[in-house]
């Protein structure tokens, strides 16, 4: 029988950054465990998929995979095969039972991912396959140990859950209920990492502008909020750059503008999920505000902060948006004029009200329109990409370009990805560079 002293772990992870943050959590705890990680997947002794379900590609993307780990159980049949995330607590357990196509031992929703080592150990006893999509998250703790990926950028939660129902969306019926992290805990974590040398923190949840707003309804009237937290985070010497992803526009006060305008470390960049710039369409997505709350947010971040970088999320063909709907949709986006734009063709989510709404878009229709954004987006990107010729900016560097290794990338304080010559010993280093080249996804300092 396998002992887990000589066992190695693979874990392959889909979906956002939260689910990239809880792959290195899974890997904090399988390492606290006694376990090592496997260099690459045909080494491993567990294999643990880390699942996401926002969209129907995500999750024919994932079943697909899963389909083909089916030939590892053929050429190493002791291997432990683990699917955990967002996916599976979406599933019935029958239908689970019966996608899977048995070869899967343990299959894990969102709240009890923390259980990965028991489970395997009952695995190697001869159990399963075991099957834990329970909601009680009752036991689970403030602080988990975690492996990060980089040594110079980390993710923080601080939030877990949402509350908001959006009515397209699969999160809240995954993700459950919100829930603050400590403010103790989140603090003891940022100074922990600024100690090990980390520049930059992305603070994490699917609405962090909701934080402590589960303990003022419980009658906490002094819990911390959102605003206390990012002054508290800005004052940990060490940290240079302080993010978070995602904030609600609707919970998006002027005031939070006006406090975040007046910290360095976060001010220069804002991501503000606007889906749709129809008025109609925002009701029956249920988001809680309209183009004219959105614009006077916009307005407010650009008078205080004129060289701030703007991006959004942008859903097309939600049921029911017609042509003048959609057309609307390009007039704002002409109008707020974003950075950058995560555009998304609308994907009908089993158990979501928009799933079951009349007047579902035809997919080529959808096609066309996301074509149609995509093209006009790009255009503004690329102007506005061109108002950094000549600008100096400082740029956290993360390793060699992806597509060019005789080059390095790093990101501005904006968050444009910025392609130059340097060094390995810059890796992880704020280096002051001039922009001399402009493209549509990137910046170059050549
Ligand atoms: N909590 C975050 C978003 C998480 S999902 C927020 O509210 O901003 C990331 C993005 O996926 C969303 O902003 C939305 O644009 C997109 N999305 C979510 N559900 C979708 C669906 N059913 N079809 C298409 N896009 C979707
Ligand atoms: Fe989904 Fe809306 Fe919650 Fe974002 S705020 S996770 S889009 S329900
Ligand atoms: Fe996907 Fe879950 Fe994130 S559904 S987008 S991995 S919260």
């Amino acid at each position: 029988m396998q002992t887990k002293e000589n066992m190695q772990y693979f874990i392959k992870t889909f979906g956002c950054q939260m689910n990239e943050h809880d792959s290195e959590i899974i890997a904090g705890i399988l390492d606290s465990a006694g376990y090592q990680p496997a260099s690459d997947i045909s080494a491993a002794d567990v294999i643990i998929i880390n699942t996401c379900c926002i969209r129907e590609s995500a999750e024919n993307k994932i079943w697909g995979y899963i389909g083909n780990l089916k030939a590892c159980k053929y050429r190493k049949p002791g291997v432990i095969l683990a699917a955990v995330g967002c996916m599976m607590q979406q599933k019935t357990l029958g239908e689970l039972l019966q996608r899977q196509g048995r070869h899967l031992d343990i299959v894990l929703g969102t709240y009890q991912q923390h259980r990965l080592p028991e489970y395997i150990t009952r695995v190697l006893a001869g159990e399963g396959p075991i099957v834990d999509i329970s909601e009680d998250n009752s036991d689970f703790p403030d602080e988990l140990p975690s492996r990060r990926q980089s040594s110079f950028a980390a993710q923080v939660n601080i939030i877990y859950g949402c509350n908001n129902f959006c009515s397209y969306c699969i999160v809240p019926y995954v993700r459950g209920r919100e829930r603050s992290r400590d403010f103790a805990a989140i603090m003891a974590e940022l100074c922990s990492l600024a100690a090990s040398g980390i520049k930059e923190v992305m603070l994490l949840g699917q609405n962090v502008n909701s934080y402590g707003k589960d303990w003022r309804r419980q009658g906490r009237t002094d819990a911390p909020d959102f605003a206390d937290l990012l002054r508290e985070a800005c004052s940990v010497d060490g940290l240079e750059r302080i993010r978070y992803m995602s904030s609600h526009p609707r919970d998006f006060s002027l005031d939070l503008v006006d406090t975040i305008s007046d910290l360095p470390k976060i001010r220069d960049y804002y991501h503000l999920p606007l889906q749709s710039g129809c008025d109609k369409i925002l009701k029956a997505m249920n988001r809680g505000y309209n183009t004219d709350d959105y614009l006077a947010i916009i307005e407010r971040i650009r008078q205080k902060t004129p060289t701030a970088a703007i991006t959004t999320d942008l859903i097309v063909g939600f049921p029911g948006e017609t042509e003048a709907d959609f057309q609307q949709t390009l007039d704002f986006v002409n109008k707020c004029r974003f950075d950058a734009a995560y555009t998304f063709l609308y994907s009908p989510r089993s158990g979501t009200p928009a799933a079951t709404m009349a007047e579902q878009v035809p997919l080529n229709i959808k096609k066309k329109r996301l074509q149609r954004l995509t093209m006009l987006q790009n255009q503004i990107s690329l102007e506005l990409n061109q108002s950094y010729l000549g600008r100096k900016v400082q740029v956290l560097v993360e390793g060699l370009s992806k597509n060019n290794s005789d080059f390095y990338t790093g990101r501005t304080a904006s968050n444009k990805i910025v392609i130059f010559k340097g060094q390995p010993e810059q890796i992880g280093q704020i280096v002051d560079l001039t922009i001399s080249g402009a493209k549509t996804w990137h910046l170059e300092a050549l």
